[in-house]
């Protein structure tokens, strides 16, 4: 069985913004959620807001407990591609001067 986890694109995810079809993004996850909004202890407003987006900063604001964790792993479809995730934080470069100098 070919374990090849889906790459989407940013584009692609952001037309499933409807109660028809809801994907969003978690931590660079994509999931559908369509099913789940009725399901939602939190209301499924809030679901649908992120509705085609990433709501990782929402999800983890709330603390959600390891349940629905686990609730939203099942509902993983595939991953956000590469070119389309957030670059952000650039690692600065820590170049620390090692004075090296060649000792003869
Ligand atoms: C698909 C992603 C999500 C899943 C699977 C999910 C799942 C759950 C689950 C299982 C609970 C019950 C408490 C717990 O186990 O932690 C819960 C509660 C809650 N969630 Fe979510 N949630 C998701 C996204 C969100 C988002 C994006 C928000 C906020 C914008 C949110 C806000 C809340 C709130 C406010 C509650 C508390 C409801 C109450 O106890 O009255 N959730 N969620």
């Amino acid at each position: 069985m070919s374990d090849e986890v889906k790459q989407y694109s940013l584009e692609e995810i952001k037309e499933h913004n409807t109660a028809e079809s809801v994907w969003c993004i978690y931590k660079n996850g994509v999931y559908d959620i369509t099913h789940y909004i009725d399901e939602h202890p939190g209301g499924g407003e809030q679901l649908l807001d992120a509705a085609g987006g990433d709501l990782t900063a929402e999800f983890d604001d709330f603390g959600h407990s390891d349940n629905a964790l686990q609730i939203l792993k099942k509902l993983k479809i595939g991953e956000l591609r590469m070119e389309d995730r957030v670059k952000g934080k650039k690692t600065e470069n820590k170049e620390k001067s090692k004075g090296c100098c060649a000792i003869m």
